[in-house]
């Protein structure tokens, strides 16, 4: 596993300290907290992003899915993938995959102690590398190829650099799920967003640049062809507090264009 950089910030640990995890560092807190000068709405947007998460993975095992692949995963924290899906389905699978090496020894330790081999996997890798993350995923047989999947790529194909690869490598995923498979998709963009949160988020993306993270919001047409032919289950591409807000909480229900992230559920026919 490549080694930790403690030089940079990481976009996992970042996150991680605003979900008040411990998997961080000195250097990943104290642009935590410039980020959060800047973009106070920050650390409430972090945790609209689980809650959309849990819906979403809620509303993929109501409608069939019993196995995901969780692409940019993150730091494990509360209500993780295989956790939600187990309270309404005890023999869920999950795979994890993450770039970041912090993010993925934690989460082999939380599985190591409470997890079930058979049942959840976690993988270092790329997930820009389609065929090799594919390949590796299958090759931990949590996942069944001939069933449908549940592929979540929650919070993480904004930070792809370039981003021109990006419709490549989600078309590519799109290619390999089996009919009936659910793809979520929550993303960060500048669309419609309220004056006040746009100024403070470019300020954000701009501090993220400086640090070496490359950051992309973009329009909502853009993101809604991430799905492809996918068919968009209602509500379709939303506001993230928009989304489902009936199965589980869900903040900033009342301004919810000022988190700054859209998101939706599509199924392979
Ligand atoms: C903001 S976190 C989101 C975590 C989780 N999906 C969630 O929504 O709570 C973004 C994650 O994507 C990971 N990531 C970014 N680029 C990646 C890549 N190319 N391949 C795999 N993981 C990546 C980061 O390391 C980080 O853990």
């Amino acid at each position: 596993m490549d080694a930790v950089d403690l030089d940079h910030p990481n976009s996992a640990r970042v996150y991680d300290y605003f979900l008040g995890g411990t998997a961080n560092w000195a250097i990943d807190r104290v642009f935590g907290d410039e980020l959060s000068k800047l973009v106070p709405i920050i650390r409430i947007g972090a945790r609209v992003n689980r809650e959309f998460l849990g819906r979403a993975v809620r509303h993929a095992v109501r409608n069939g899915i019993t196995q995901f692949l969780d692409l940019g995963s993150g730091v494990p924290t509360v209500g993780n993938v295989h956790e939600v899906a187990d309270t309404i389905d005890p023999e869920s699978r999950c795979v994890y995959v993450d770039c970041e090496p912090v993010a993925v020894a934690h989460a082999k330790v939380l599985l190591e102690r409470h997890g079930d081999p058979a049942r959840q996997a976690v993988l270092h890798a790329d997930l820009r590398d389609v065929d090799a993350v594919w390949k590796a995923a299958l090759a931990t047989r949590v996942l069944d190829p001939t069933q449908p999947i549940g592929l979540l790529m929650v919070s993480v194909l904004h930070f792809l650099d370039p981003q021109e690869e990006v419709p490549g490598v989600v078309a590519a995923y799109r290619d390999l799920l089996p009919p009936g498979s659910q793809l979520v998709i929550s993303h960060a963009t500048f669309d419609a967003v309220p004056d006040e949160q746009l100024r403070q988020f470019q300020a954000g993306v701009e501090l993220y640049r400086q640090a070496g993270i490359a950051a992309s919001p973009r329009d909502r047409e853009t993101i809604r062809s991430y799905f492809g032919d996918f068919e968009l289950a209602e509500p379709g591409l939303t506001w993230l507090p928009e989304w489902h807000v009936n199965d589980g909480p869900a903040l900033l229900r009342e301004q919810p264009a000022a988190c700054c992230f859209v998101g939706g559920l599509g199924v392979k026919r």
